[in-house]
């Protein structure tokens, strides 16, 4: 029988549990942990992530502010904003929705953000201690996968893992933490030969390539567990880049879209 690991309902515990922490926490220090997000412009993607992270934060009790800024804002503008907020000691957490305007330079923006309060993971301090192996703040939609696993108890050591896609965001972090985890990692792209071949290795297939249904049953070695990163929208349906109808009977857990890997994302990043 394929288990269905469902994000929204183990990031409903886990929201929950967290709750009761940050009352302990609020106990402590007088203040319950804020998180600060800038938006800058009005994509309606990122609007609508925001929006899902400051429910999330009232969900566990976080304060949270979100910082509107125009689309026309001046790359040193953000940077002093952030600056700002680096300094600032009711602040503990600070993340800058992507994508921002064109004329703003992403890369110096993530550097900006203070190593201790990057929520994200994307500052290269953290992206170089997370590929050492250390303690470090983790990119959330790779510890939310990381999550995942874990709640299906599965042993990683030794199993064979094939991810799809070489992002920074999901990819290569992903691709770390299960070699941390002694698993052996094969990370696929657009340029692998003979894709097929290799997914049809793997115990644990993580596919985040933005295409559609593009993994179907074929490309799944039956008894598989399947992680689903992919979120595409077709005649107004959400659906993933794994084919969940087709794959569903050859493996032996997968992540449906939506309610798996999404909300896990947030709930990692609370
Ligand atoms: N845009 C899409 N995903 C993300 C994310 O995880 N973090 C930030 N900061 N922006 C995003």
């Amino acid at each position: 029988m394929t288990t269905v690991i469902n994000g929204a309902i183990l990031s409903k515990e886990i929201r929950a549990n967290l709750h009761e922490e940050v009352l302990e926490c609020t106990n402590k220090y007088g203040r319950a942990p804020h998180l600060v997000v800038i938006l800058v412009g009005e994509n309606p993607a990122s609007i609508s992530y925001v929006t899902g992270k400051e429910k999330a934060c009232r969900e566990v009790g976080f304060q949270s502010t979100i910082i509107r800024l125009k689309e026309n804002i001046t790359e040193d503008e953000l940077l002093k904003q952030i600056d700002e907020l680096n300094n600032d000691d009711l602040v503990d957490g600070i993340l800058v929705q992507l994508p921002l305007p064109r004329h703003i330079d992403e890369k110096k923006v993530i550097e900006a953000i203070s190593v201790s309060k990057d929520v994200d993971g994307f500052h290269p301090i953290n992206v170089a201690k997370l590929h050492l192996g250390e303690k470090c703040l983790l990119p959330c939609t790779p510890k939310g996968i990381m999550t995942m696993l874990k709640s299906i108890n599965v042993d990683l050591q030794g199993k064979n893992c094939c991810v799809i896609g070489r992002s920074n965001i999901v990819g290569k972090p992903i691709a770390s933490l299960l070699v941390s985890s002694n698993a052996t990692v094969t990370i696929c792209h657009s340029k692998t030969v003979d894709l097929k071949n290799v997914t049809n290795k793997a115990d644990i297939l993580i596919v985040a390539i933005g295409k559609p249904k593009m993994i179907t049953k074929d490309f799944v070695k039956p008894g598989a567990i399947v992680i689903d990163v992919g979120v595409n929208r077709v005649d107004g349906h959400l659906c993933g880049d794994v084919d969940y109808d087709d794959c569903f009977d050859v493996c032996s857990a997968i992540t449906p879209v939506p309610k798996g890997v999404g909300p896990m994302t947030i709930t990692s990043l609370m």
